[in-house]
C-alpha cells in the first residue's frame, strides 16, 4: 500500500484523478489537500468520501507547517501536485494569486519532500504542468516536444513555468525524484464552467450568446481528462525521475470549430429549434492570446505505452451527455450553491 498526497484534488483534473486512482489502486491511501478556492468543489468527490483509504484536508499548499505535518503524520510516499490557479483570463485580471499558489505554493511541497524523503529513490514527486509554458506556435510549426524552449506568454503560463523550473532544480541540486508532465487542453466531467467547452455548452443550452475571442481561429490540442489521468498514472509508475513527459491528444481544433461542433450536437438533440450557431458572438480578443498549441506525445507513447482511449468524437459525446445528465452540478456551481453544500456537509470548513 502506498500513500499519495494529491494537491488540488477537488478541482477538475484532480477530482477525476482521485476517482481514477481509487478505482485502479483501491489498496492505496489518498490524502487530498485542497484550499477549496472557487474552483474546488467537494461535490466532485461524491462517493469517495466514506472510503477508509481517503482523507480530505482543507488547507493551502503555501502553509509549510501543514504540509510538513502531513508528510510526518501520513508518511507520504508520492506527491501528485495539481493545485494551481488555472484560468488564463483570471491571471490577466488578477495575477497575484497565480504567483502565490503556483510558484510560492510549490516550494513548501518540494521542501517537505526533500526533508522527509531523505534521498529515498522509491518516492516520486509528480508535478502537473501545461503545454502553455512552451508559448505559441504558428501554423505549420512542429508540435511541442519535451525539448522545446520555454516561452510563456501569460501570467498563468509564466507562473507554471516558474514552478516547473523550481521542480527541475530540486532534481539537479538535491536528487529529489521529481517528474513533470506538460499536458494540452483537457475537457470532460467536472470542468468548471468558465472554460471554453462547458461554457459554450451551457450557454447554448440556455440560448445565451456564445463568446468567441478574436477571430476564433486560435488552435488548441484537446484531450479527454480521463486520458490525462491515465497518462499521469503511467508516468507515476514507470516514468524516470528528472524527466518530463508531454501528454496530448494529437487533436488540434480551432476554437470556432469546437463551438460549431457543440452547436451541431445540441441541434441534433433539440430538433426544430433555432440553430445554436446563431448564438455565436465574436468578442474582444484575450490580451496576448496564444495562437496555437500542439503536443508531440511521442515520448510517453513510445517509452511508457500510453495512448488516448477517447477519440474526440467519443470524448465530446461523453462529455456533453455528462453535462446534460448533471445539470444540478453545474447549476449549483454557477449560482454559488455548491459552496453552501460544502459548508453544510463540512461545517468545520465554513469561513
Ligand atoms: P482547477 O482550477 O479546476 O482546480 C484547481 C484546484 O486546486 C482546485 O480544487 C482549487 O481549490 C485547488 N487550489 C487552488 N489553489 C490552492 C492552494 N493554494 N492550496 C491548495 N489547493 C489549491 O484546475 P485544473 O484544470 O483541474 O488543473 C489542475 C492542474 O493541471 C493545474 O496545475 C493546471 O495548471 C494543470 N493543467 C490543466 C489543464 C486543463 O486543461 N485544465 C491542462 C494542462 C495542465
Ligand atoms: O493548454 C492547457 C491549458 O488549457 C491549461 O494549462 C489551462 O489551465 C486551461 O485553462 C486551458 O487554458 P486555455 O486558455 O486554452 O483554456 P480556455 O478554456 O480558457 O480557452 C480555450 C480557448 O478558447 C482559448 O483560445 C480561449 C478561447 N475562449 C475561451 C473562453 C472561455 C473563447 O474564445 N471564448 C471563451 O469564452
Amino acid at each position: 500500500m502506498k500513500t499519495l498526497l494529491i494537491t488540488g484534488g477537488a478541482g477538475f483534473i484532480g477530482s477525476n484523478f482521485v476517482h481514477h486512482w481509487v478505482k485502479q489502486h483501491p489498496e492505496d491511501r489518498i490524502i487530498n489537500l485542497d484550499a477549496l478556492t472557487y474552483a474546488g468543489n467537494l461535490e466532485n468527490l461524491n462517493g469517495i468520501e466514506p472510503s477508509e483509504n481517503y482523507r480530505f484536508v482543507h488547507g493551502n499548499i503555501c502553509d509549510a507547517d501543514l504540509v510538513n505535518t502531513l508528510f510526518e503524520d501520513e508518511k507520504i510516499d508520492h506527491v501528485v501536485h495539481f493545485a494551481a490557479e488555472s484560468h488564463v483570463d483570471r491571471s490577466i485580471t488578477a495575477p497575484e494569486t497565480f504567483i502565490k499558489t503556483n510558484v510560492h505554493g510549490t516550494f513548501p511541497l518540494l521542501e517537505a519532500a526533500r526533508k522527509y524523503w531523505a534521498n529515498d529513490t522509491r518516492r516520486r514527486f509528480l508535478h502537473v504542468s501545461t503545454d502553455e509554458v512552451y508559448g505559441s506556435l504558428e501554423a505549420g510549426d512542429p508540435a511541442f516536444t519535451e525539448t522545446t524552449a520555454y516561452a510563456p506568454n501569460s501570467p498563468y503560463s509564466a507562473s507554471k513555468a516558474s514552478s516547473d523550473h523550481l521542480v527541475r532544480a530540486y532534481f539537479h541540486t538535491y536528487d529529489l525524484p521529481v517528474i513533470t508532465t506538460n499536458c494540452s487542453n483537457n475537457y470532460g466531467p467536472y470542468q468548471f464552467p468558465e472554460k471554453l467547452i462547458p461554457l459554450v455548452f451551457i450557454h447554448a443550452l440556455e440560448g445565451k450568446p456564445l463568446p468567441v475571442y478574436g477571430d476564433g481561429k486560435q488552435i488548441r490540442d484537446w484531450l479527454h481528462v480521463s486520458d490525462h489521468c491515465r497518462g499521469i498514472d503511467a508516468v507515476l509508475q514507470q516514468g524516470q525521475p528528472g524527466e518530463t513527459y508531454n501528454i496530448g491528444g494529437c487533436n488540434e481544433w480551432a476554437n470556432i470549430d469546437i463551438v460549431h461542433q457543440i452547436c451541431t450536437r445540441l441541434d441534433g438533440l433539440h430538433a426544430g429549434e433555432k440553430p445554436k450557431a446563431e448564438l455565436i458572438t465574436y468578442v474582444t480578443d484575450r490580451p496576448g492570446h496564444d495562437r496555437r498549441y500542439a503536443i508531440d506525445a511521442g515520448k510517453i507513447m513510445h517509452e511508457l505505452g500510453w495512448k488516448p482511449e477517447y477519440t474526440f468524437e467519443t470524448g465530446i459525446e461523453q462529455t456533453l451527455h455528462w453535462y446534460l445528465d448533471n445539470q444540478g452540478w453545474w447549476e449549483r456551481v454557477r449560482d454559488g450553491e455548491y459552496r453552501k453544500f460544502i459548508e453544510q456537509q463540512y461545517k468545520s470548513l465554513a469561513g
